[in-house]
């Protein structure tokens, strides 16, 4: 019985329903790239099971915040449905007959219904008094959501972008500072303050395992607060229509034991040292000396764009693409080689490397952990 509404969304609805596979045919089988068609058969959501992108599975207060004004919501118009569908039925089953004899026009008078005006004022009133509990209820809600308290929080800013996720960890010290993409880290307990922009449309940010939806839109600046009480990775969604990719628009919330937060974050901080192995030393010369560098940036090298997203660290992120690829090498030179067929519309450009040269480039790419 507990989940009846979930059920009835699982079998329905959005948040349980899975993410659809991407069409993989328009993936390219370049010769000598076999690999790159073969490693990408695995939707970016395989592994993760049920419930990671699901408001009825809170992680934490204020999606349970959200969650039980669903599900107050879902009890009392269910059963006020229930009830009025139970006083249809039981109007036509007392409704006064006609008599082949009866005059038509003189039946209402023969036979007034009984108590209309007090049935009437009874409903009026019952229904105001519902309507009135949820509003006491909603409001209830949005103060219970802003009152989480944010001392010590983590600050994340997030920048949406048509689309993808540009990720900084504020500290007031800059060494400190971490940019990332499409994966946020947080530690689990501590609350995280998310201040949030867009720098083309607007775009809305969710994760309904952890809080609502709020909007990210250009010029403004806006802000939300969450906390993850249980470890798990959690998907995010991007949740206002932004152009052709908006379904692609997705981004993960890993939320980690504290320690575990803090080896990511010092990893993360950690610039990474030019390779000795030839092939990644090839696979960085490479990225540096193509139009990689006019949009990207790689710590400690020359690339230092922010026009795309921060690759410093991509080979420690698990999808590519904000969600729409796993992240492994064939996925990655697939992307490299063709990303308008794997995301139309996006402004990432195809660059057509020798199939060793590929090799080298995302053997690099990879090791940036
Ligand atoms: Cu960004 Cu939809």
């Amino acid at each position: 019985m507990r989940f009846a509404p979930a059920l009835i969304v699982r079998r329905f609805g959005l948040p349980h329903r899975r993410i659809p596979a991407m069409t993989r045919a328009g993936l390219p089988a370049a010769a000598g790239l076999s690999w790159v068609a073969s490693a990408t058969a695995a939707p970016a959501s395989a592994g993760l099971g049920h419930g990671w992108q699901d408001a009825l599975n809170s992680a934490g207060p204020q999606a349970a915040h959200i969650q039980d004004l669903w599900r107050l919501m879902l009890w009392m118009c269910s059963i006020v449905f229930a009830l009025v569908l139970a006083a249809f039925l039981l109007a036509l089953w007392r409704a006064p007959r006609s008599r082949p004899d009866t005059a038509p026009d003189l039946e209402a008078k023969q036979r007034p219904e009984a108590g209309i005006r007090r049935t009437v004022v009874t409903a009026t009133v019952v229904s105001a008094a519902l309507l009135f509990v949820l509003i006491v209820a909603s409001v209830w809600t949005d103060r219970a959501l802003a009152r989480m308290s944010t001392s010590d929080a983590l600050h994340i800013d997030v920048t949406a972008h048509q689309w993808w996720w540009e990720l900084t960890y504020d500290d007031p010290d800059p060494s400190r500072q971490i940019t990332t993409a499409n994966e946020i880290h947080v530690p689990v307990g501590r609350p995280v303050l998310v201040t949030l922009h867009a720098d083309d449309v607007i775009h809305s940010f969710w994760v309904p395992n952890l809080a609502g939806k709020k909007d990210l839109i250009p010029g403004r600046t806006s802000q939300m607060q969450f906390r993850a009480d249980r470890a798990g990775v959690f998907r995010g969604q991007c949740a206002e229509f932004c152009g052709v990719q908006h379904a692609w628009m997705a981004f993960d919330v890993d939320a980690m034991p504290p320690a575990d937060y803090e080896a990511w974050a010092a990893a993360q901080r950690q610039t990474p040292p030019a390779p000795s192995d030839p092939l990644l030393a090839r696979g960085r010369q490479l990225f540096l000396s193509s139009t990689c560098v006019m949009c990207h940036n790689v710590a400690g090298t020359t690339a230092s764009a922010r026009k795309g997203p921060d690759l410093s660290h991509v080979g420690s992120r698990r999808t590519l693409a904000a969600g729409a690829l796993p992240n492994d090498a064939g996925s990655l030179a697939a992307w490299i080689r063709d990303p308008q067929k794997i995301k139309p519309g996006n402004n990432m450009p195809a660059h057509d490397f020798a199939p060793d040269d590929m090799k080298a480039l995302v053997a690099w790419l990879e090791s940036l952990k």
